[in-house]
C-alpha cells in the first residue's frame, strides 16, 4: 500500500474498491502512474474519454474558454450551452435540451418531465417498463428504475411505477403495454453494467411501435452508449428508430462533468420557469469541450476514424474467440464497446484483470465474469494489436477444462 491508498482509507468513503494506482498522467491512450508505470486506456474513465485523454482540440477548446468565464449561472444565456444544444438536437430528434452535471441527473430530471407528461397528454398513464439489469444512476429517482439488486439493495424508493422485461421478451414486452398502464418505455440500447447486453435492433424498432400503438413515450438512456461509442452518436440510431426522450452525459463533457436530456417534441411545453433546475449545469467550460467533442466526432471525422479502430479490434478478438472457444463464449456490443463474454468462474476473470493490469492494460469486468472493454475511438490498430496479443498470452498458459 502506498501512501496515497492509506490517506484514501482514512478520507475517502469507501463507495469503490479500487485499483491501488494514483495516476500521475494521461496522454493519449495511456494512464502513468505516480511510479512512470503506464497503462493503455481501454476503459476511459467509464466511459467518459472518448477521444483518449489530452487531445489537443479539446485542450484548445478549454484553455479559451477558461481565459473567457468558467461559470455565469442560468440567469444569463450561455452560448456555449446553446451551441451545444443545437448540435446535439440537430444530430438527434427536433426538441430541446436541460442540461445536468451528470448521468443520474439526467435520469431525474427525465422522471419529472415524464411525470409532467403522465399529468398532461399521458392520460393518466404512469411509470416506466425497464429493463431486466439496466442501469440508470445512483440516486433516489434514478435507482427506482435500475433492475440491479446490488445498487437498489433497500434503499428507499420513490412512489413510480416501474414494470420489468427481460430485453429478450418481447411477448413480455407486448404484454406489458396491453395489460398496464405505463407512460414510458426506459431502455439502455446496449446494456452497460448489466453486462454489455444489446437489446436487439428489431426489439427497439418494436419498443417505437408499441410506444406509438399505446401512446407511450420512448426513452433512450444513451449515457454510456452515446457520444459516438457505438459508431453513431446515439446508438439508438442503428435501428432507425425515433425516440421521444434521450439521456446523455459522459463522453459529452470532454472530461467534464456535463448530462442531460433531449426532449422530443412532445415533451417541449412540460416543463416552465420553475419546475426544474441546477446551479452548476450546464458549465460554460463543459459545454465548451463538449463543442469540442462533436467538432472531432461530426466534422473532422471522428465517427469514422472509432468505427475504423473498432473495426480492427473486433477482428482481433474474433480471432481470439476462434482460437480460445474453451475461454471466450462469446462477444457482444458495438463499436467500442464491447464486452468479451468469458467461461471463467468470477475468481479467474477478477485474475485476469489483475494479470492485464500488471502488464499495462486497464479493463473493466461487468456481471462478474464480462470483460467489459470502453476504449477511446483513438485507439490504434497498434494499441489493439497489443492488447489482443497480450490476451492471446494469457490465453495461452490457461489450462483447457
Ligand atoms: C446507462 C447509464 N445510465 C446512467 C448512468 C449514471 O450516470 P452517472 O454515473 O453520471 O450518474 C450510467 C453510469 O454508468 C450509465 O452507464
Amino acid at each position: 500500500m502506498n501512501d496515497w491508498s492509506s490517506l484514501d482509507d482514512t478520507y475517502i468513503l469507501p463507495t469503490y474498491s479500487r485499483l491501488p494506482i494514483a495516476i500521475a498522467e494521461a496522454k493519449g491512450n495511456t494512464l502513468i502512474d505516480t511510479k512512470g508505470k503506464s497503462y493503455l486506456d481501454l476503459f476511459t474513465g467509464l466511459a467518459v474519454n472518448i477521444l483518449g485523454h489530452s487531445h489537443p482540440t479539446v485542450l484548445k477548446a478549454l484553455h479559451e474558454q477558461a481565459d473567457r468565464y468558467l461559470h455565469i449561472s442560468n440567469k444569463f444565456l450561455n452560448t456555449p450551452a446553446i451551441s451545444l444544444a443545437k448540435r446535439l438536437v440537430e444530430n438527434s430528434i427536433p426538441g430541446k435540451i436541460f442540461f445536468t452535471n451528470s448521468g443520474a441527473e439526467a435520469s431525474e430530471t427525465m422522471v419529472k418531465l415524464i411525470h409532467k407528461w403522465s399529468q398532461d397528454d399521458g392520460k393518466g398513464r404512469s411509470g416506466f417498463i425497464v429493463m431486466k439489469r439496466s442501469f440508470h444512476g445512483r440516486t433516489l429517482g434514478a435507482v427506482r428504475l435500475t433492475r440491479q439488486a446490488n445498487v437498489y439493495q433497500d434503499f428507499p424508493q420513490p412512489d413510480i411505477p416501474v414494470y420489468e422485461v427481460d430485453p429478450e421478451d418481447i411477448d413480455g414486452l407486448r404484454r406489458l403495454c396491453e395489460q398496464e398502464r405505463p407512460a414510458a418505455i426506459l431502455a439502455e440500447p446496449i446494456l452497460g453494467a448489466g453486462g454489455v447486453q444489446p437489446v436487439p435492433l428489431d426489439t427497439l424498432r418494436e419498443m417505437e411501435q408499441l410506444c406509438r400503438t399505446h401512446g407511450m413515450l420512448l426513452c433512450m438512456d444513451e449515457i454510456q452508449t452515446g457520444i459516438g461509442r457505438t459508431g453513431t452518436l446515439f446508438a439508438y440510431q442503428h435501428a432507425g428508430i425515433e425516440p421521444d426522450l434521450i439521456l446523455f452525459a459522459k463522453g459529452v463533457g470532454g472530461g467534464l462533468p456535463l448530462g442531460g436530456v433531449i426532449a422530443g417534441h412532445q415533451l417541449v411545453e412540460m416543463f416552465q420557469p420553475g419546475d426544474h433546475g441546477t446551479t452548476f449545469a450546464p458549465s460554460p467550460l463543459s459545454a465548451a469541450l463538449g463543442n469540442a467533442v462533436l467538432d472531432v466526432l461530426l466534422e473532422d471525422g471522428g465517427l469514422e476514424m472509432g468505427r475504423h479502430h473498432a473495426e480492427h479490434l473486433w477482428d482481433r478478438l474474433r480471432e481470439l474467440q476462434e482460437k480460445y472457444p474453451h475461454i471466450i463464449s462469446s462477444l457482444s456490443g458495438r463499436g467500442m464497446m464491447l464486452g468479451i463474454r468469458t467461461n471463467l468462474s468470477p475468481q479467474a476473470t477478477a485474475q485476469l484483470q489483475q494479470t492485464l493490469l500488471a502488464r499495462g492494460f486497464l479493463v473493466d469486468i461487468a456481471q462478474q465474469t464480462v470483460i467489459r472493454l470502453l476504449p477511446p475511438l483513438t485507439l490504434t490498430v497498434e494499441e489493439s494489436d497489443q492488447f489482443t496479443q497480450q490476451l492471446d498470452t494469457l490465453f495461452a498458459q490457461m489450462p483447457v477444462k
